[in-house]
């Protein structure tokens, strides 16, 4: 493979970061499951409107190309190789009254957490073989939960087209056909191995083997964030004594973007915010100063529909979990606060 030349107008943290003299430093290395530089950046050499564009195919590559991945996370978390991850999973710290209790602005409130099993490759670098010894796996325990996380296991292999797109629409589903993940190879075999598990009023879903091998999520109508945090917590401790998942000390749980690293939680709110949004730079000044992502209503590349936006904490490692969900909490109160005052 040759250095890839960026286009000037690129804005990808990998054509910022992956220099001729890193590039040749990497360029010849593998990881033990075969993963590649050229696997890694793939994504986003063929895909030049990436924000990131570069994922891990497991544990081992965030050491092993470490002189490109390590300049990136710093600069999407602000986490350095001197900092440590750390962990609150205790709804007691989180202060978060539901900061729209008459339902004027918020829709939905969601939040979800990455996970991916223990002594495993990732999506990128794993077989059909592993995809779907996971999915066993993670079924397996899915089966065992109780009370309010009961609930059923759909695998996507022989789900009607109607069903799919109706839990797509819905907002539960992942989307099909993803150009980013399909560049760095985890789309391989769909739908094979992948599925959706979700109690009865899907306040709580697990995504399997989509972009990470588990997608732990709790949603409801409403801003009772905390209410939300709560059962995600639950869930979290529920699975994991079930199944083991990929941890590093420093780097928190393992994920296939560098963006997931650490706590692994995006936090969100469907919120309208029509009057805001006529002004972009103001509302970019807000969310910028909680560390907030602004994303649309069908998802990560997707535009807002009728002003309301997706709003989550943007960092995810080097913080705790109370703390991510406390970023999208305080900047949710601000841009409240400002869209009454217009
Ligand atoms: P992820 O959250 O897993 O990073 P996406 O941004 O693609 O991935 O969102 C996944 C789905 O979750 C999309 O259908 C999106 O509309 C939905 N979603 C995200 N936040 C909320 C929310 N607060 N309320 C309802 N649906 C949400
Ligand atoms: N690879 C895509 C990009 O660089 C997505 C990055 C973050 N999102 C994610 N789902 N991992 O724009």
């Amino acid at each position: 493979m040759n250095y890839p030349e960026f286009p000037q107008d690129c804005k990808s943290l990998l054509s910022k970061h992956l220099s001729l003299e890193v590039f040749e430093a990497l360029k010849d290395k593998k990881t033990s499951n075969g993963f590649s530089l050229e696997q890694a950046i793939n994504s986003g050499v063929r895909n030049l409107d990436s924000g990131i564009g570069v994922y891990a195919g497991d544990k081992e590559s965030y050491a092993l190309f470490g002189a490109l991945l390590d300049p990136i996370i710093e600069e999407y978390h602000g986490f350095t190789k001197q900092d440590a991850h750390k962990s609150n999973l205790n709804p007691d710290d989180l202060n978060a009254p539901n900061p729209d209790p008459e339902g004027k602005y918020i829709v939905s409130t969601r939040i979800r957490v990455g996970r991916n099993m223990d002594n495993m490759p990732l999506g990128p670098a794993i077989s059909k073989e592993q995809r779907d010894h996971v999915e066993a796996s993670v079924v397996a325990g899915l089966k065992t939960l109780e009370g309010e996380l009961s609930g059923n296991y759909y695998p996507l292999l022989g789900m009607s087209k109607e069903v799919q797109d109706d839990l797509i629409k819905d907002h539960f589903l992942f989307k099909e056909g993803d150009r980013f993940l399909d560049a760095v190879g985890l789309n391989r075999n769909w739908p094979e191995g992948r599925g959706i598990y979700h109690n009865n009023d899907k306040t709580f879903l697990v995504w399997v083997n989509e972009e990470d091998q588990l997608r732990i999520i709790s949603m409801q109508q409403g801003g009772d964030i905390k209410e939300v945090f709560t059962r995600l917590v639950s869930a979290i401790k529920s699975i994991e004594t079930k199944v083991p998942f990929s941890y590093s000390d420093h780097l928190g749980f393992i994920t296939s973007c560098p963006t997931n690293l650490g706590t692994a939680m995006r936090a969100s709110v469907h919120i309208a915010l029509p009057k805001l949004a006529a002004d972009m730079e103001a509302f970019k000044a807000i969310t910028d100063k909680y560390y907030l992502q602004i994303r649309g209503i069908h998802g990560e590349h997707s535009e807002s529909e009728g002003g309301i936006y997706d709003i989550s904490n943007r960092r995810r490692l080097g913080i705790t979990e109370v703390e991510a969900v406390q970023d999208m909490y305080d900047g949710v109160v601000a841009l409240i606060a400002a869209e009454k005052a217009l």
